[in-house]
């Protein structure tokens, strides 16, 4: 079985092609980040006029890469929120035409839910875990038993790849902001500065608007002229306080919840620096973290066809009513 993927929530515009439930044949990915540099962060206007111009091009270059004809598809998954509502209008639409072109079923699929899947493509996926989503809109802990999910807690201003981008603005840095302080931090002392760690009424959420104020005063204090000794120590004193939290707390629900197995995704947990962090926290409490490929860290259409696959298994479709909605919360009770 075929599934074609897509994805056009934000600055991305995917399509995959995947062959039953884990064989990726083609995830083909055009951004439009060099559009949006200029302005120091995402446009929505440049972002959705990209998804309109390379929807085509990227459908027919993963088609092309997978080795499969239009009418090998089976099914098409397609994001529908949350996100950009412009950009995710483009691949719905899309979408919707292929489904009645090709008299296939259709099947929306939630972004953040589709992150949490990434790392199951080509691995064996646990029946009980804890999964952190850091992505640039969305940080969140859940608990996932037998398809059911638990929010456990989210940020309550910030998200974490937020805080990263906007910490990386206040030092100069460009956009995004993420894989830059990765960069930078690894020449940086990250003891250097402490941050404050912000106190919550509910154990699981996070809150990550404090330390951006922190590293502005950190930086207004400086002066004009940053030194690169000052950015790189402050990029590695920022990550370090970011990952201690989102560890501290992912360890906190793991001994909660007793799980062996924890489920990262979304584009911060590329960092490599959390990779390692996550997997020595996990080794201490007998849990072991699955983490996707780079590329499937990131906003991508392979993870889209992996959720739609599985939603499908599980008797669910949509139909040529769907459309974009840009605040949807991931499928959870609290
Ligand atoms: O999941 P994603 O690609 O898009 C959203 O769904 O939001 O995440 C993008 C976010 C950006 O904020 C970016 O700075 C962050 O992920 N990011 C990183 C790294 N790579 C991307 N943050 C920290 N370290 C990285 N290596
Ligand atoms: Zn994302």
């Amino acid at each position: 079985m075929y599934t074609l993927g897509i994805e056009t929530s934000c600055d991305e515009t995917s399509c995959s092609v995947l062959k039953d439930k884990d064989e990726l044949l083609s995830n083909v990915i055009s951004s439009s980040l060099f559009r949006h540099q200029p302005f120091g962060g995402v446009v929505p206007e440049i972002a959705s006029r990209h998804c309109l111009e390379q929807i085509d091009l990227v459908f027919e270059e993963t088609l092309k890469q997978a080795k499969i004809r239009l009418e090998d598809i089976h099914l098409v998954a397609v994001t529908y929120g949350p996100g950009l509502i412009g950009s995710l209008i483009v691949g719905v639409a899309f979408a919707k035409t292929l489904s009645y072109q090709l008299g296939i079923p259709i099947i929306g699929v939630n972004h953040l839910e589709a992150h949490l899947v990434a790392s199951f493509i080509g691995a064996e996926e646990p029946g009980r875990f804890i999964g952190l989503l850091v992505s640039g809109g969305h940080t969140s802990l859940s608990y996932h038993e037998k398809g059911k999910v638990e929010l456990l807690g989210e940020t309550v201003d910030d998200a974490a790849g937020e805080a990263f981008d906007k910490a990386a603005k206040l030092l100069g840095l460009g956009y995004p902001g993420g894989p830059l302080i990765e960069k930078l931090a690894l020449k940086g002392n990250e003891k250097k500065y402490k941050f404050t760690k912000p106190k919550q009424d509910q154990p699981f959420d996070f809150s990550f608007s404090g330390i951006k104020t922190a590293v502005k005063l950190l930086v207004e204090k400086e002066g004009t002229e940053l030194s690169e000794n000052f950015i790189c120590d402050m990029a590695a004193s920022f990550q370090k306080c970011v990952v201690d939290w989102l560890v501290e707390k992912t360890m906190a629900a793991v001994k909660a919840k007793q799980v062996q197995h924890g489920v990262i995704g979304g584009g911060v947990s590329a960092n490599q620096y959390l990779r390692n962090r996550l997997e020595q926290g996990g080794k201490e409490h007998g849990c072991k973290f699955l983490v996707p490929s780079k590329i499937l860290s990131l906003d991508n259409a392979g993870m889209i066809a992996r959720r739609g696959w599985e939603l499908y298994q599980q008797g669910q479709h949509s139909d040529l009513h769907l459309t974009g909605v840009a605040n949807l919360p991931m499928k959870s009770v609290r």
